[in-house]
Order: C-alpha cells, then structure tokens, then sequence
C-alpha cells in the first residue's frame, strides 16, 4: 500500500499544491515501482485547519485538489493499472465549518457546565490545552480531542451513524475500493468521559478503548461487505494486544486491517523490534488478523531521517516488505527522502508535522516538475535534484531501484508474501528470520550494527537482494540487511 499526502505529491495548477491530476499523471511511477494500492490522505472540501482532517463537507473534493470529475477520472485510470483506492475517511470529528455544526448540534458531544471548568482533564492532541471548547452561543462545552476546529461527533446518536455510512456510500458508490479510517479507535467514546491514568498523560487519543466502538466498526464493516471494499483504521493505542481486538472476530468481523504503531516507534535497535515483532506474532495471527507495518507516514518525521542513515533506511525496508503483513510505503520513502528543514516562518502544521510533508521531488530541474507559479507550500527536502524521481530512474544503484527490486522480490514469493515467520538463531545484533510457504523457504537477516552476521545456516544460500547491492557473501557483513534463496 502506498500512502500519497495530495498536497505534497505533484502540482499541475500553478498553486504550489499538489492535486489529483498531479497524482493521475504520476501512476506510472506506481505501478513501475510495484504497490498495488494507493491510500489518498483526505481530498474532501476541508477549510484545512488541520490540511484536510477536518471536513466541511464528505461529499466534496476541495477544490485545491481538483473536482469530483477528476476523482472519477483518477479512479478509472488506477483500476486501468491495475491499483486499487482508498481514500481516507475522518469518522472522529468534522470541521466546525461542517453546516453539522450550525444544523444538528445533537451529532456533537457536549458537556453542560460552568465556562471556567472543563468538564474533564483531557488534554488537545497537539497541545497542552483541554480538549474542551466553550460555546458562547450555546453556554456549553463541545469536545475537541484535536484542534477547536475539529469537534468530536457523538457515534452514540443513531443519526450521526446513519448520516456517516451515507458519507461511505456516497464514495463506494463512485467505486473507491476502500478507506483508511482516521483514528477510529476513537469513535465510540459517547457521554463516558472518564479520567485518564497520570501515566496516559491525559492524552485521551492514545487511551481511548471502549465496547461501544467495536459496535459501530461491526456496522462499518457490513457497509464496506456490501460493496466487496477494504479498510485500514488508524487504530492509536501502542499496545498490539489491543489493537488486535479491532480486526473483531471471524463472527463478528470489524477492521480489514489496523495500524499497529509501536513498530513505527521504535528505534533502530536489534533488541526492540525483536520485541515488536514478538508482540505482533503473539497477537496478530489467526483467522482475519493480518498484521501492517509502517515506517514512515505523514504524521512523524521519515524513518530516512529518524534512522539516520540511507544504510539504515534500506535496512528498514527489507524488514517493512518481509516481515509478516502488509506493508504501508508512504510516498517519497522510495527516493530516500530526508525531512525538510522548514523555518519558522514557512511553518504552517499546528501539529509540528511539516518536515516529512515536503513536496516530492520528481525532475532535477529547479521545480522538480511542478507546474511552477507559486512557490511549492513547504520547502523542499534536501538533495531534491538528485533525490528526484528522475534522477534515480537512470540509476540503478539508487534507493528507488532497491525499492522496486525488493518489492518485486516479495511479489514474486509466496513465503515473502504470506508464509510463517520463523526466528532463526543469530547474534543479538542481526534480526534473522525464515519466512516458508510451501516449498518457498526465504531468509532474511537485518544487521543493525557493523558485527558481521553469523547465522548458521545450512545448505547454499544465495543473495537475492542486498541493500548495498553486493551479490555475495560479503553482503552479510554490511550495516544493512539482504535477503536469501535457497540457491
Ligand atoms: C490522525 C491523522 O493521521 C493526523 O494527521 C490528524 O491530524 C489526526 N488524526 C486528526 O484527524
């Protein structure tokens, strides 16, 4: 699955914005590199306090991004490549703006009470101040579990459940194959506002887990059953035990699939992702619980940037589309891209997230194959000529080429793709796995510091991919990771 951020991904109007005709006219970058999905952060008319994840109308394309026309266009020409849909559904909350918020106060969650006390301790996701808003108008408080612009809908009216499948229906009706789902772990927390522990920080988005939500993903799936679609729910509680319970159950199914963060988290250290993975192969397996991994998205700096080297952010890819489960690229990953050094006064994110949102690259001329006219809205990354698409096309040692061959190494295996993960016995540095189906055996060794990797492996073995591009045995002596076929 590949995640675009429209905004970042190509202009063709002059704005400095990218839009849905700079996505249609890249495709062919996807299907050369090899995803089978794409996932459109929100393209829905937004007044963009929070760049689309605050809805003034579900049912609109903004008109930055271009026209329902184009949607439908850019729809029939990836499903014409062979790339699936998804566009991203923002369940939690609307924009104020949303006419919701004027016409049916009844979908928003409200708290009678005095204007000097919120009603709780819940703190804002983005900053330290309540989750609370007083409403002059109405003397009352609305939650807000992000910015006073995004009230939070009560799920536990029947009519805001009503009017949501509706904002479902209206996209699957157009034939979108799906939806990621914006922190839909959230959804069912109705008029039981509790108090957070001390140690949850009184941050109710990574706390929120309650029955009632798992009801209402029962009733999102059979609308998504109806029409054969998917979904992806960012699921933010960085505890996999739990967000196992999202998939619900073989009779009772919920999500498709769910984010599991705590990988996304991780430094990059041998002994803690040996541990996510052990979560995960404790809690995601079994019928209908298909785990996801995630390096890098729109809301944390790139895992390029993070891990600190290309070395490593190469390394990170082989483990993103070899472990168990399906892998989420988000764009420019493949072009090794670092985050943006953005200044403050080219600062725009309430949210600190500007960095890894930098326009994408895609000629080396200055530009980058933008249209041009207005300067690009966020700085561009650094390196962006030779980092650009066009650049690294006509180099096959570059990382986008490694993208591709390793995604056509996993295409072209079936244990790659869905066999049994099995740990092998290494050095505390090297992450050494088997992965099997069938007669299709593959091993994979990550080694995350200069020891060189001493596993024992028996019979020949031969060099499928190596991040560095060695063919031989060397290439298990490298700050990096490779992976093997039996030969
Ligand atoms: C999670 C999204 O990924 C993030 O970008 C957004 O700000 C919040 N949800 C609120 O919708």
């Amino acid at each position: 699955m590949y995640q675009v951020y429209p905004r970042s991904f190509c202009d063709t109007t002059g704005n400095g914005v990218g839009d849905l005709d700079g996505l249609r006219t890249h495709l062919d970058h996807l299907v050369w590199l090899g995803v089978d999905a794409v996932w459109l952060s929100p393209i829905c008319r937004s007044p963009m306090a929070d760049f689309g994840y605050d809805v003034s109308a579900y049912d609109e394309v903004d008109p930055l991004f271009g026209t329902l026309d184009d949607l439908d266009a850019l729809v029939a020409e990836a499903h014409a490549a062979g790339l699936r849909v998804l566009l991203d559904w923002v369940p939690n909350h609307t924009s104020i703006e949303h006419p919701w918020f004027a016409e049916r106060p009844d979908f928003y969650v409200w708290v009678d009470g005095d204007p000097g006390t919120p009603p709780n301790r819940w703190i804002e996701a983005f900053g330290d101040g309540p989750a609370w808003a007083w409403d002059e108008g109405r003397g009352r408080w609305y939650l807000h579990l992000f910015l006073a612009e995004q009230p939070d809908l009560d799920w536990t009216n029947p009519a805001v459940v009503e009017a949501m499948h509706g904002t479902l229906r209206f996209w699957l009706d157009r034939g979108v194959d799906g939806f990621r789902m914006d922190v839909v772990h959230c959804i069912g927390k109705g008029h039981d506002l509790p108090e957070l522990l001390p140690e949850q920080e009184a941050k109710p988005v990574v706390a929120i887990d309650v029955p009632h939500t798992h009801t209402l993903l029962q009733g999102i799936r059979r609308v998504l059953d109806e029409y054969g679609a998917g979904s992806v729910g960012e699921v933010y509680l960085l505890d996999t035990a739990k967000v196992a319970t999202y998939y619900g159950t073989p009779e009772a199914p919920e999500l498709h699939l769910s984010f599991n963060f705590p990988g996304l988290w991780a430094p990059w250290n041998a002994a803690v992702w040996r541990a996510r993975i052990d979560e995960v192969e404790q809690h995601l397996t079994g019928p209908g619980r298909w785990p996801t991994w995630v390096l890098s998205n729109h809301d944390v700096p790139r895992h390029r940037t993070r891990y600190g080297s290309e070395a490593r952010a190469r390394a990170g890819a082989v483990l993103l589309a070899t472990l168990r489960g399906t892998p989420f690229l988000f764009a420019g990953e493949e072009l090794g891209l670092e985050d943006a050094v953005v200044p403050p006064e080219r600062a725009v994110d309430p949210g600190g997230r500007d960095g890894c949102r930098a326009p994408l690259p895609w000629t080396p001329a200055s530009g980058h194959g933008w249209a041009g006219g207005a300067e690009a809205w966020l700085p561009w990354p650094p390196d962006a000529a030779a980092r650009s698409a066009g650049s690294q096309r006509a180099d096959e040692g570059s990382i986008l080429w490694f993208y591709k061959r390793l995604l056509a190494a996993r295409r072209g295996s079936p244990a790659l793709r869905s066999g049994a993960f099995t740990w092998l016995p290494s050095d505390p540095e090297v992450l050494a796995y088997e992965r099997t189906s069938g007669s299709d055996r593959r091993v994979v060794l990550v080694n995350q510091g200069p020891a060189a990797a001493q596993v024992g492996l028996e019979g020949a073995w031969q060099v499928e991919l190596a991040t560095d591009g060695t063919s031989g045995p060397e290439a298990l002596e490298v700050d990096a990771a490779v992976v093997l076929r039996p030969s």
